[in-house]
């Protein structure tokens, strides 16, 4: 299987790392704009708004290292965000173009990649267009994640450091009345507020630098915060238990509160702070 290493550190399956890898843009203009000439946002020809993709391409089947493939589409006959953009391509130019999405506004976290150097929700970032805009938009995928195929990365060892913080109530002492729910003040339930808005899209886990050198020890922000979820919520019984499960040099002290994750995350939560929390109750 062919391999190969972005500069920006996205990795292929298997790892075999070559760290200069350069990616190589090729051309692919959609029929309906190839005529017009390209004057990147601030608009072509008559009428038209072009724009270019440089899209991370990397197929296990085909032999050859990933590249940068050049798409040019007319923002005008486009809706406005980058995830608009890509369907645009794959329905239009380039079936074979991989990527995934599902709800188109926010709420799956599938559509996580890494958009002009920043990781994002496709279907949340604007198309930055107009007078002032960048000539290209870069996308690649999710960066120091394998990538199964162009911008889709695998999310296995991410789910499950997941599983692994036992995402899910666990209580000792029986329900006061079996069948009905347990009940939380208005008061414990706020203390979950910026942990349950959580999409698990990992756009903090891969922009944590300790995350990259340590993927497989170090849970992660996305993971840490939703330890901090169950730790906090007044109906779990197992608070103990769960510190001491993670209370690790590698799972939990590997966060220097660097806090890329608050920049990255799209639902505006802020990991880095809960995972001092839960150093704080370590104590
Ligand atoms: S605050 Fe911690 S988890 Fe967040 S980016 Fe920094 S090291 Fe990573
Ligand atoms: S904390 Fe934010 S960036 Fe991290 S997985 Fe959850 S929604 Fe995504
Ligand atoms: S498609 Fe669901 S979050 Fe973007």
């Amino acid at each position: 299987m062919a391999s190969g290493l972005i500069g920006r550190l996205v990795r292929t399956k298997p790892a075999k790392l070559t760290s200069t890898a350069r990616l190589i843009p090729s051309r692919c203009t959609s029929s309906a704009t190839e005529s017009k000439t390209s004057s990147g946002g601030g608009g072509g020809g008559r009428g038209s708004n072009l724009k270019t993709f440089q899209i991370y391409r990397w197929n296990p089947d085909s032999p050859g290292k990933p590249e940068l493939q050049d798409y040019q589409i007319d923002l005008k006959d486009c809706g406005p965000m980058v995830l608009d953009a890509l369907i645009k391509i794959k329905n239009e130019m380039d079936p074979s173009l991989t990527f995934r999405r599902s709800c188109r506004e926010g709420i799956c976290g599938s559509c996580a990649m890494n958009i002009d150097g920043c990781n994002g929700l496709a279907c949340l970032t604007k198309i930055e267009g107009g007078g002032g805009a960048a000539k290209e938009t870069t996308i690649t995928p999710l960066p120091h994640m394998f990538v199964i195929k162009d911008l889709v990365v695998d999310m296995t060892n991410f789910y499950n450091q997941y599983k692994s913080i036992e995402p899910w109530l666990k209580r000792k002492s029986p329900a006061s009345e079996p069948g009905k729910e347990i009940l939380q003040s208005k008061k414990d339930r706020a203390k979950l507020d910026g942990m349950y808005e959580c999409i698990l899209c990992a756009c903090c886990s891969t922009s944590c630098p300790s995350y990259w050198w340590n993927p497989e020890s170090y849970l992660g922000p996305a993971a840490l915060l939703h330890a901090n979820r169950w730790i906090s919520d007044s109906r779990d019984e197992y608070t103990k238990e769960r510190l001491e499960a993670i209370d690790d040099e590698f799972k939990l002290y590997r966060c220097h509160t660097i806090l890329n994750c608050a920049r990255a995350c799209p639902k505006g939560l802020n990991p880095g702070k809960q995972i001092a929390h839960i150093k704080q109750l370590q104590r």
